[in-house]
């Protein structure tokens, strides 16, 4: 079903649809997720909502994270920032799988179900499978008071705004700061350092700006995009930081571009899908500057000398050599918070990708805002 929303309340104004207007309002409605919850002093987060005190976030021994589609995608983010800054074991499952598989619910998981609408059927069932059998299941949740986040144990409210197009954005942003709040509150109840927890204290700080710069670069993505939006079928790649990026990045460019988008990690490339490369099939690919940058740009070489068209997501100061590639260069933060700057751009190539196909941006054909019934 579609949720209604009050037009008065929550207009596209001057712009030509919700997404373009909810994508531009990101530098805004990131802040207003870390407002309040940022302590420089003791780099940490402050998260009263999740009613846990520090010897309940001391117990949590393992961390799963529950969502679907693109909330799926940025829980495999926040496990990875979890594992990361708090060293807890943590992983992201589909909510629409694990509801069906009879899971085994262990006291000392703290559950995370994260939802922009709060109200997605699959979620809720997961989230009532935990809380049946005793789990502690704590809610990202955007729409404040809605099922999910009420069936919570207490959780932490996105504050986005309305978000209207059924291509998320600004919501997922949110979702993947909130992750970095609870990694950096649970880190530092653990062995996350002070001097860590201040540089990420920083870098969240940073964030908003950041998001500014690579909106206003929107102008150099569009012709971009417009090629993209010719081929029948593209590959999205990044490794380890970056694999679930590429996810929510082919999830965003098929549902509203109508085109075969495949997300692969870019290790995986010489495992099967290399034999698709050619000059009809493109890749978009993320290569931040990390401990990783070398060996993506040899998965680079591999998709060049097949003639592959390749667009890379980078970092000014990665050398591309001779490839011949597309680039967007995004700023730095830390290496960890990468991967949401990483994302920006794609939301931007999945839109005017689509924009440039006469596609119906927010109301893409067979999906719904939110899926609230079986
Ligand atoms: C996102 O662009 C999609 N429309 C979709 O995958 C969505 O994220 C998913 O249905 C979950 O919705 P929710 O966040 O409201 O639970």
């Amino acid at each position: 079903t579609q949720v209604d929303i009050d037009a008065a309340a929550y207009e596209a104004g001057d712009h030509e649809s919700y997404m373009r207007k909810e994508i531009l309002e990101q530098p805004t409605t990131a802040q207003a997720v870390l407002r309040g919850r940022l302590d420089e002093r003791f780099g940490t987060a402050h998260l009263g909502g999740l009613e846990m005190d520090a010897r309940d976030l001391r117990a949590v021994r393992r961390v799963k994270i529950l969502g679907c589609g693109s909330a799926y995608y940025v829980g495999q983010m926040g496990a990875g920032l979890i594992e990361e800054l708090a060293r807890i074991p943590a992983d992201a499952e589909a909510a629409s799988e694990f509801r069906y598989r009879d899971p085994v619910i262990e006291p000392d998981t703290l559950y995370v179900a994260v939802s922009q609408s709060g109200e997605t059927i699959d979620t809720l069932l997961a989230v009532q499978e935990v809380r049946r059998k005793g789990g502690r299941c704590v809610g990202l949740v955007n729409v404040v008071g809605s099922a999910i986040a009420r069936e919570c144990d207490g959780g932490i409210y996105l504050h986005a705004g309305p978000e209207v197009a059924v291509a998320s954005t600004k919501a997922l942003t949110n979702m993947f700061l909130g992750f970095a709040l609870l990694a950096l509150q649970l880190g530092r109840v653990r062995d996350l350092s002070i001097a860590d927890g201040k540089r990420l204290v920083a870098g969240l700080e940073r964030l908003p700006g950041q998001i500014e710069e690579i909106l206003a670069g929107e102008a150099d993505l569009v012709e971009v995009a417009k090629e993209l939006a010719e081929a029948r079928s593209l590959f999205f790649i990044g490794r380890v930081r970056g694999f679930p990026v590429a996810r929510e990045g082919a999830q965003k460019f098929k549902e509203i571009s109508y085109r075969h988008a495949e997300a692969y990690p870019t290790s995986e490339l010489k495992h099967g899908p290399l034999a698709l490369i050619d000059p009809e099939v493109p890749t978009v690919a993320l290569v931040p500057r990390d401990e990783l940058t070398e060996r993506n740009i040899g998965a680079l070489h591999e998709i060049d000398a097949r003639h592959g068209p390749l667009v890379v997501i980078t970092h000014d100061e990665v050398d591309l050599g001779a490839i011949g590639a597309r680039r967007i260069d995004v700023p730095r933060n830390e290496p960890e918070l990468d991967p949401i700057l990483l994302t920006i751009p794609l939301q931007l190539l999945a839109y005017h990708a689509a924009q440039h196909l006469g596609h119906d941006i927010d109301k893409p054909r067979n999906l719904a805002k939110s899926v609230t019934v079986e």
